[in-house]
């Protein structure tokens, strides 16, 4: 039986877990909110902060999972991809521990956490299984073969799904990141205004047409009325939102008839989008899908994730040397 410390500080979340056999014990997260005013996470500012808040963040998740530092057997943190000050915050303190608990340390893929989290909580996919990842800075459609082990099918030529909310909400004045925002307003819109879908063809995603339309849009009916944003928000955030959605799931019904899994799960932050978790499950109906949609808490960042990779990696003895680097732009291809 294995304990094991979890470090996620990739972007704008400082977050610690223990997990013990392959059972998440404890999960904290400290979001950091000293970006909202700026539209955007700032590195620096993101680096500063985790340095403030890793020392209680790492000893509120030991004193909830009831363990101590002698009891752990191997520290985890993410390598990558990030914001390299970030990283090196979570990865010089992991090694740290490590080097001076003497227990191995464990180098975790952001991305590749992402899709572990889905054996966090039961029933757990079987392999193999189509996965949708869809956060801040990731669109990509993977075939997941084993634990830690995927291939990407296809990815976004250019923005993420995440970042298309992002950078739509800024034009609509919303608060950073817009994507959750726009999500709630959406419950109180309708889908009236039709936004261009990209004609991509095979299984890979395009969002800075979507958001150039939006633009243009925005910017011709603002000429006419200048209060068409603050009369028609909830509006126009259903109409995007409902978009976004209908290109993420034209591709998952190409990827499974064309891989034949009817296993589809979804990860990354754009998967706590309400409408998207409906309309999965809509398509899954119509289709005979089996789907698995984490709950809220593993779809945006957090440790569980990289504990639950660890855990994998652990049971491989894939331990890492104390010289591992930080890597902002690590692919969910890389180790
Ligand atoms: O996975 P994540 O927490 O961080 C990255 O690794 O990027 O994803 C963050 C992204 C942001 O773009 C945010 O706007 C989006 O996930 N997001 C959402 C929702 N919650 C978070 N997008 C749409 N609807 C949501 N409910
Ligand atoms: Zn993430």
């Amino acid at each position: 039986m294995a304990t094991i410390l979890a470090i996620e500080s990739s972007c704008d979340d400082t977050a610690a877990a223990i997990i013990s056999n392959g059972r998440i014990l404890s999960n904290v997260l400290s979001s950091q909110d000293v970006h909202k005013d700026y539209g955007g996470v700032i590195p620096e500012l993101a680096s500063r902060k985790h340095h403030e808040n890793i020392v209680p963040v790492v000893d509120q998740a030991l004193a909830l999972a009831k363990t101590e530092t002698s009891k752990l057997d191997a520290i985890a943190f993410t390598k990558g991809p990030g914001l390299l000050g970030s990283l090196l915050v979570g990865s010089s303190f992991a090694k740290s521990m490590a080097f001076s608990l003497d227990i191995p340390l464990i180098s975790v893929n952001h991305m590749k956490a992402h899709v572990m989290a889905h054996f966090i909580d039961d029933p757990k996919p079987t392999y193999p299984f189509l996965c949708l990842t869809v956060s801040g800075g990731h669109t990509q459609i993977l075939i997941v073969e084993k634990p830690n082990t995927m291939t990407v099918l296809g990815s976004t030529l250019d923005d993420a799904a995440g970042e298309a909310f992002d950078k739509i909400g800024k034009y609509l004045g919303l608060e950073y990141p817009a994507g959750p925002i726009i999500d709630k307003y959406s419950k109180k819109g309708r889908a009236i205004f039709n936004f261009p879908k990209p004609k991509i063809s095979g299984l890979d995603f395009s969002f800075s047409g979507l958001k150039t339309a939006v633009l243009y849009f925005l910017q011709k009916e603002l000429k006419t009325d200048k209060n068409f944003i603050a009369d028609n928000l909830y509006d126009i955030c259903c109409s995007v939102q409902s978009t976004i959605v209908e290109i993420l799931i034209d591709k998952l019904k190409v990827a499974s008839s064309e891989y034949k899994i009817d296993e589809i799960a979804i990860a990354g932050g754009v998967s706590a989008n309400s409408h998207l978790r409906i309309e999965l499950n809509h398509t899954a109906e119509q289709r005979g899908w089996k789907t698995h949609i984490p709950s809220i808490q593993y779809c945006t960042d957090n440790a569980a994730m990289i504990a639950m990779s660890a855990h994998y990696k652990y049971l491989e003895k894939d331990f890492s040397t104390l010289d591992t680097k930080a890597e902002p732009r690590l692919s969910i291809l890389d180790h």
